[in-house]
């Protein structure tokens, strides 16, 4: 039997070439996102792959929703934390609801998407926790005080996972991609971009299928001794 994977954000961006890396992989896969309905329905007319709504920041909503998945697909074996947003803006502009909101997103979003899975995972003796972070919050960046320190603590939250999971045959792994060709990335004003472009030594942004091949490596059974770890996919603009 395939083993099942969820993707948080799994419809647009990087996560929808994540969804679609997984299930040609073999995975049966669960894509959720938060909102869009249409870019949702798109996505699954496209993929195959069904869709679920809830939004990560609901601990409660992360518990019903996973639930349902597990009683569609079986129990969880991958989840992939991708699910993540920017309210960019210099730190003495950043409003304290522009803080929270990504902070409840892209941290507190990652505990409440494993830990209703986790002791699934520990029963089971077999788990993936792939966690997407960012260059970002490996190196900071203007106008994201609150989305370098998510993605920063995503570092952290992959690190003490993989020191619980791993007697459990259980890994968590972080990848951080670089700047990716996704809306997120379109959305920054062009000048901006060009010259972020200006400093990636590749000459150009990132493909999200090439954060998707990270992601299937992570998942397989060939990375079982990967644990803790944070792999960078960034065209060479920073290294740790
Ligand atoms: N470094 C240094 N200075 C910068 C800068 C940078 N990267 N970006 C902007 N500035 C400067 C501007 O030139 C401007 O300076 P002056 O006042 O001297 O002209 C000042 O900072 C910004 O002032 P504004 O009043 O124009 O700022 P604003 O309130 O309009 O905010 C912004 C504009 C939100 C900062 C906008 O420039 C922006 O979105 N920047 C991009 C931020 C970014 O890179 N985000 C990453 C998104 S992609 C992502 O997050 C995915 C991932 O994981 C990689």
């Amino acid at each position: 039997m395939s083993r099942v994977a969820l993707v948080t954000g799994g419809s647009r961006g990087i996560g929808a070439s994540i969804s679609n890396a997984l299930k040609d992989a073999g995975y049966s896969v669960a894509a959720t996102y938060a909102g869009n309905d249409e870019a949702a329905a798109k996505f699954t007319d496209e993929s195959g792959i069904k869709t679920y709504k809830w939004n990560v920041s609901d601990y409660g909503a992360c518990k019903d929703g996973i639930a349902s998945v597990e009683a569609d697909l079986g129990p969880i074996d991958v989840v992939v934390a991708n699910a993540g947003i920017t309210r960019d803006a210099p730190f003495h502009k950043m409003t304290p609801e522009q803080w929270q909101e990504v902070i409840d997103t892209n941290l507190t979003g990652v505990f409440n998407t494993v830990h209703p899975i986790w002791p699934g995972m520990r029963e089971r003796k077999f788990g993936r926790v792939i966690v997407i972070s960012s260059i970002n919050g490996q190196k900071g960046q203007f106008a994201q005080v609150n989305y370098a320190a998510t993605k920063a603590g995503d570092l952290g939250i992959v690190k003490s996972l993989a020191q619980e999971g791993a007697r459990a045959g259980i890994t968590a792994n972080a990848i951080c991609p670089g700047y990716i060709a996704t809306e997120m990335v379109m959305a920054v004003p062009e000048k901006v971009r060009e010259s972020i472009i200006g400093q990636i030594p590749a000459g150009r942004l990132g493909e999200p299928e090439e954060i998707a091949r990270c992601v299937v490596f992570l998942a397989s059974d060939d990375a079982g001794f990967i644990n803790g770890s944070t792999i960078s996919a960034n065209g060479a603009q920073f290294f740790v």
